[in-house]
This record gives structure tokens, sequence and C-alpha cells, in this order.
């Protein structure tokens, strides 16, 4: 029996930060043990905004080195660069000719990210989700690992599949295309700027202390967490719509810390920012420890990275391939021979 499929991706557009990891990154460890898993750096998606040419391969690699460093491993799991397997950038085509304008212009991402880039929008940048959308069902995905953020997209991928693919190229007992379902669980779904706790943790913050990344030396982890924001209450708490703050930093540190929600809220009830912020940064050095490690060791041997990133490029390239051969034919193409 072939066991369900998994695939996401990340972007390789700087350094990874908690909020990926915490998302993205740490459900699919596990999953990879469940299930059929494809994660990628979607490196096609970088430059959907202005980029630099001259470091785009280097934050690709070392992308893939963290998604192994975190604990993703290519006996279980097949990790790949999505450039390197042209299927995606020729699903995206065939979905871009089926997918309503509308549908793109509505999408909450692509109007904050358009009105920080004034006129110089891409059509790339509107059509970032339905290449999305083409990663996505290439692999028959039954699950897309994501955070909170990525909901809209993951439901843009589900009505191509659904109702643009399927309804109107196959049939009921004859789909074309998995329609996918999106896995956001509760924590680390949505990790918060440390300088403010209602907007969302980000690579593209222009500000670096809002953010811990997978890379930060211990010294700048502590640095950040004793900057970062806090409120004049004492004791920490969940779900105090007031309190965005100590939502966000009691989340991250019942998640780092291994005790989970229940418990962490009953050790900070009563618990000063004081004595909190050493704890959670304490946590947080440890948690990225043996990761930081792992990192500098893939990245001093790229012989090794470059093997994976191989392999698991001419896998991808055959699961891809079959499923854009039957989209070809469901769409009427000519076929190859
Ligand atoms: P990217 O690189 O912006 O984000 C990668 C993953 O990290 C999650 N994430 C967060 N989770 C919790 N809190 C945060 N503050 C936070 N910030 C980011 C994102 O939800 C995402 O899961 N569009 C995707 C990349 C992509 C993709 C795919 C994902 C391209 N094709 C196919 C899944 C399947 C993105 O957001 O990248």
């Amino acid at each position: 029996m072939q066991r369900p499929r998994v695939l996401s991706g990340v972007q390789p557009t700087g350094a990874l930060h908690l909020g990926n990891w915490l998302g993205a990154i740490r459900n699919w460890v596990d999953l990879q043990n469940s299930h059929e898993t494809y994660v990628c750096v979607v490196d096609l998606h970088a430059i959907t905004v202005p980029h630099d040419p001259a470091r785009l391969a280097e934050e690709t690699l070392s992308t893939a080195a963290l998604y192994l460093a975190c604990g993703m491993d290519p006996e279980r799991c097949c990790i790949f660069v999505q450039s390197q397997v042209s299927a995606h950038s020729e699903l995206c085509w065939l979905l871009n000719c089926i997918t309503p304008l509308n549908w793109l212009e509505r999408m909450i991402q692509f109007k904050e990210k358009a009105s920080k880039q004034g006129d110089n929008v891409s059509v790339g940048l509107l059509d970032y989700p339905v290449l999305m959308a083409a990663d996505i069902l290439l692999y028959d995905a039954d699950l897309v690992p994501v955070g909170e953020d990525q909901k809209q997209h993951l439901e843009l991928a589900r009505d191509i599949a659904q109702q643009r693919i399927n309804a109107r190229f196959g049939s009921e007992e004859n789909p074309v295309l998995k329609v996918p379902a999106p896995l956001i669980t509760k924590e680390g779904a949505r990790v918060m700027s440390l300088c403010d706790g209602r907007s969302k943790m980000s690579k593209s913050d222009p500000n670096d202390a809002s953010r811990i990344t997978l890379l930060d030396p211990p010294e700048l982890i502590t640095k950040k967490i004793k900057r970062a924001k806090t409120d004049p209450q004492m004791g920490l708490q969940f779900d105090n719509p007031e309190r965005p703050e100590a939502d966000n930093l009691l989340g991250i540190y019942s998640i780092l810390s291994g005790r989970g929600r229940e418990a962490a809220a009953l050790e900070c009830a009563d618990m000063g920012w004081g004595t909190f912020k050493p704890l959670l940064a304490d946590a947080t050095v440890s948690a990225l420890e043996p990761i930081q490690h792992r990192y500098a060791q893939l990245m001093d041997n790229r012989d090794e990275l470059a093997k994976v990133l191989r392999e698991g490029r001419d896998r991808a390239e055959d699961t891809a391939q079959t499923t854009l051969k039957r989209v070809r034919q469901a769409l009427g193409f000519l076929a190859t021979n």
C-alpha cells in the first residue's frame, strides 16, 4: 500500500527563522516517518520579489542544509530544489491558463507584498500561488504542512484542482488531480515578531531584532530575547488578547523547552519577565545548538549535500513527470513518443 503523500517547501530568501521551523519544518520531521514525504527548496518562488543573483544559489544550498540539520532524513524523504524539476514551471503554465485572475487578485499575501513594492510588482508575484499549487499537485500530495499564513494559498490549490481541473477535465471516478489538505498544527502555526506580538515573525521584516534565525549565535539570541517587547503585567499566560507578547513568547517557550502548553503555563504563571526571559533564551539556545552544529558540518561537506539534492531531484522528477503526463493528456495535448 502506498503511504499518504506530503509535500512542502520554504523559500531560500535569507536565514530561516523560528516561525519557519516551528510552523513548518518541525512537522515535516515527524511526518517523514509515516508519509511519503517530498520537501523542496522553492527557489522559483524566491525570485517573485527582487533578488540578488549572487546569493540565490548559496541560499538554496543553505536552506537545504537546514532541512537536513533540522532532522529531515534523505533515507526517509525526498529533498530537492524546485527549479531543478522543470515540471513545476510547466504545470504552473497549464494551471495559469485555467485559473481566474480575480482568484489571484484577492490573495492577502499578494496584496501585502504588492503594497510594499510600488510600481515594481512582477507578474510572478501575482502568480506565486499558482506555482505553489503546481508544486503540491504534481506530487499528488494528501497533506501539506504549513504555517497559518499559507492557509489561503492551500484553499486556492484545492479550488484549482477540484473546480478547474477535475470538474472540467476529469470525472468523479477518474479525477485528474488529488485534492490536497492543509496541515496546520495549533502549536507554532503563527510565531509572532519579537518586537510586536500582533505581527507575524517574517524574513522580510527590515528589523533583524524582530526574529530569531536558526543560525543566530547564542549571544545574539540572548540579546534579542532580552530586548523583546513585553508588557507591564506579572506572570506569563496564553490567550489573553490584551497580551499578545506573553502569548507568543510563552508559546515559543512551551515548544522549545519540550514542556508543552499546560506545563509551561503553570510554570510561568507567576513569573516576572526578568526571570522568564533568561529561561526562554536558554531553551532557545539549547534547542538550536544541535541544528547549528549539524548545519556547520553539512556546509563543510558540500559533496554530501550535492548528492542528496541530485538523488532527490531524480526521484522528484519521476513522480512529477507521471502527474504532468496525466494533466497533459486530460487537457488534450498531442502525446510525445
Ligand atoms: P515561506 O518561505 O514564506 O515560509 C515557509 C514556511 O514557514 C511558515 N511560516 C511560519 N509559520 C509560523 N509562524 C511564522 N511566523 C511563519 N512564517 C512562515 C509558512 O507558513 C511556510 O509553511 N509559499 C510558501 C512556500 C511554498 C510552499 C509550496 C509551501 C512554495 N510552494 C508548496 C508548501 C507547499 C511559503 O510561505 O514560504
